[in-house]
């Protein structure tokens, strides 16, 4: 598979998946109340580096055909890090190792393309395909924000995960290379 930008052709597919529960993480929620609104959304994300908005599909190399979406932010204006998501939202795509083969090529072209030393994500701590491929790919558990997220009506804990430039560059039996397993 490949990352790439989002073409305007790709807009209706990805409100589509915006907008679907079975296609994002139970809790994600993408506050897009119409299609103009993403639009917008997507066009401010181009020079704000702090925006949730997707940013690049994860295409398969078969059939060129778009799965996924993943995203990077800037978590904290007073710091110099970013996070990022990640989503297979075609669910028969699941748990081949695409999750995982994205959020490594999303890390390799922040570290290419920004001058930070780490990179971030957090995952709900009961969402295990979300955090063991943060794990698989070397992610440190770095903590975790008690009661920090809020949905299907309780109150989740959330684990923070972190990897240096250092820790990235460095080889890395259980990430080099990522099998996908289809
Ligand atoms: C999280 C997600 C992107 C992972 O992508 P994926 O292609 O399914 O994951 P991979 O096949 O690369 O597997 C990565 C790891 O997760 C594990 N995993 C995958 N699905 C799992 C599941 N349902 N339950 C437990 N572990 C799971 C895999 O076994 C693998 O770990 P391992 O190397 O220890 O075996 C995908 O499951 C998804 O889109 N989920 C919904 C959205 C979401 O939760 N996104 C994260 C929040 S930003």
């Amino acid at each position: 598979m490949y990352l790439r930008p989002i073409h305007p052709r790709d807009l209706d597919l990805l409100f589509t998946w915006l907008n679907d529960p079975e296609a994002i993480a139970p809790q994600d929620h993408f506050e897009f109340e119409s299609f103009r609104e993403m639009e917008g959304a997507l066009r401010e994300a181009e020079t704000d580096d702090s925006s949730l908005a997707p940013r690049l599909l994860v295409v398969r190399r078969a059939g060129n055909r778009p799965i996924g979406v993943v995203g990077f932010f800037r978590s904290n204006r007073a710091l110099e890090t970013f996070d990022v998501w990640y989503v297979i939202a075609v669910r028969q795509e699941r748990g081949k190792g695409y999750g995982s083969e994205a959020v490594s090529l999303l890390v390799d072209y922040l570290f290419a393309h920004r001058p930070v030393e780490r990179v971030g994500a957090t995952s709900d701590v009961e969402n295990p395909s979300s955090y063991r491929t943060l794990e698989r790919l070397g992610f440190r558990k770095e903590g975790v924000l008690k009661r920090a997220l809020f949905h299907h009506g309780t109150w989740h804990d959330v684990a923070v995960y972190g990897i240096t430039r250092e820790e990235w560059f460095q080889p890395s039996p259980s990430r080099d290379p990522v099998p996908a397993r289809s």
